[in-house]
């Protein structure tokens, strides 16, 4: 299958880093050279890797694999110094990556909100190198957009009927906000290694799967503060008993330089709200956010919640700037972004695309007329001209995020 988009979403998130921070905040414009960063190690990621990887290079992968497991192994942690790694065995992540030994240093961990990708089973690792720290203060920007140090990782392994088929890692090369090398690397036949695969691969092994390319990456991973996005307070705060990394094990390890309460923190409303938001915020949220090219050019539709505005979810940007018709369009800049819908105002908030799906964003008990539960219904791989999100899945999410935004707008008091 194929990332068919049609050319207005292609622009619209070509480009996308940091943009205005929420109204009223001042202003985290560090962000601001992320691209340039990104690109550059784009250029030298795809050194001698262009070109497809069918099976030629599928081979040369196994072959690579026995040199760079030894490469990985004397390295031998979770921070074995390689820049911009072209095998998975050179990040660190395993210690012994024939038998999946992680490293020193590496632990799991799992998002309280996942996703949604076609069915892949995923798997995630953090790495924090000696002494690394969090910025969770700087620029008043709040808590859910930590800033990661030079040397930290992160790693997330796809499979999908059965196979595993490719790692991504998510790199900081600098202290810097948005300094990361972003790639993935796909396994060979034997899954002895894993080779960098800079320019992505449409159904890889013979699976509906798609590797995405690099700059699908920053299609996602960078149009928030830092790009990390399933690592966050919110993503992290709950309980593991398998062991992995929470806020509380990261906090009772000294990663920040100022903690959030290990108890961490909880979404508003019932078991519903919580579902439709949470879902929203990790499928939705890396575009539709306040740093996000789409939120000043596209639509004000805001989804990524804030933990400093989690008391209801009436106050939540995202119920806000779905429902409430008092919420402004993207081109407006004189109405004020509303706190709380006044009564009467709960009825839908409007469009800014007139022609892409109905008039409202999400109208209260009416799903039929709600463009939210509209376009996550469709794929354009199947025939349709528009989706939500628009990259990352082709198969509908329909027992998971769409029954939750469903349940959601049924609850609503109209
Ligand atoms: C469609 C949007 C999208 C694309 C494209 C995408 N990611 Fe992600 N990625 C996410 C979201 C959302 C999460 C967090 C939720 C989860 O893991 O289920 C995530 C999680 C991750 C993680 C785990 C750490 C974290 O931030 O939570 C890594 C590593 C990662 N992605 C790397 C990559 C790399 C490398 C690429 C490109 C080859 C890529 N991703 C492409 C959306 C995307
Ligand atoms: C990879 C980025 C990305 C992701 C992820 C994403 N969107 Fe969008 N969204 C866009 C872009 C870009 C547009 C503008 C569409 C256009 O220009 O045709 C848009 C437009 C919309 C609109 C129309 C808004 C308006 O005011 O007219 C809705 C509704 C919407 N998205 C909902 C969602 C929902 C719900 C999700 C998650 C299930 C989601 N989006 C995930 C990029 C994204």
């Amino acid at each position: 299958m194929k990332y068919l988009l049609p050319m207005s979403l292609v622009l619209a998130v070509t480009g996308a880093a940091c943009s205005d921070p929420d109204p009223g905040t001042p202003g985290p414009m560090a962000g601001a050279a992320g691209l340039g960063n990104a690109g550059a190690a784009g250029a030298a990621g795809s050194g001698g890797m262009a070109g497809d990887a069918g099976g030629a290079s599928a081979g040369t992968a196994g072959t690579g694999g026995t040199a760079g497991g030894g490469a990985g192994g004397s390295a031998g942690s979770g921070g074995a110094d390689n820049p911009m790694p072209t095998m998975l065995s050179q990040t660190g992540l395993y210690s012994d990556i024939t038998a999946k030994t992680l490293s020193p240093g590496v632990y799991a961990f799992e998002p309280t909100y996942a996703l949604w990708s076609d069915t892949a089973a995923k798997k995630r690792w953090v790495y924090m190198p000696p002494g690394g720290k969090i910025q969770t203060d700087a620029n008043n920007r709040g808590m859910e957009f930590w800033q990661f140090p030079k040397g930290f990782k992160l790693w997330k392994e796809f499979s999908r009927d059965g196979k595993v088929i490719e790692t991504r890692i998510l790199q900081k090369l600098g202290d810097g906000v948005k300094d990361w090398y972003m790639v993935a690397f796909k396994w060979n036949e034997t899954q002895s290694d894993a080779l960098a695969l800079p320019d992505g691969e449409m159904n890889a092994m013979g699976t509906q799967h798609d590797i995405p390319t690099k700059k699908q990456c920053e299609d996602c991973h960078a149009t928030t503060y830092d790009n990390a996005l399933g690592f966050s307070a919110l993503q992290l705060s709950h309980d593991d008993p398998t062991g992995g990394m929470t806020i509380a094990k990261a906090v009772e390890l000294g990663w920040f330089n100022t903690a959030p309460p290990a108890t961490g923190y909880k979404l508003p409303g019932t078991e519903v709200e919580q579902k439709a938001l949470g879902y929203m915020h990790a499928n939705c949220g890396m575009c539709h956010n306040t740093f996000s090219n789409v939120f000043n050019a596209k639509t004000s539709i805001n989804l990524w919640t804030r933990l400093d505005q989690i008391d209801s979810v009436q106050k939540t940007a995202a119920y806000l700037s779905l429902v409430c018709d008092q919420w402004p369009g993207v081109n407006d800049k004189q109405t004020p972004f509303p706190t709380e819908c006044e009564p009467g105002h709960a009825t839908g908030a409007t469009m800014d695309i007139k022609d892409l799906s109905k008039a409202k964003r999400v109208v209260p008990k009416d799903i039929a007329n709600s463009s939210v539960h509209h376009l996550m219904s469709t794929r354009i791989s199947a025939g349709a001209t528009s989706q939500m999100p628009t990259i990352g899945t082709e198969m509908v999410d329909t027992a998971g995020g769409l029954a939750a935004v469903e349940a959601w707008i049924n609850s609503l008091a109209q």
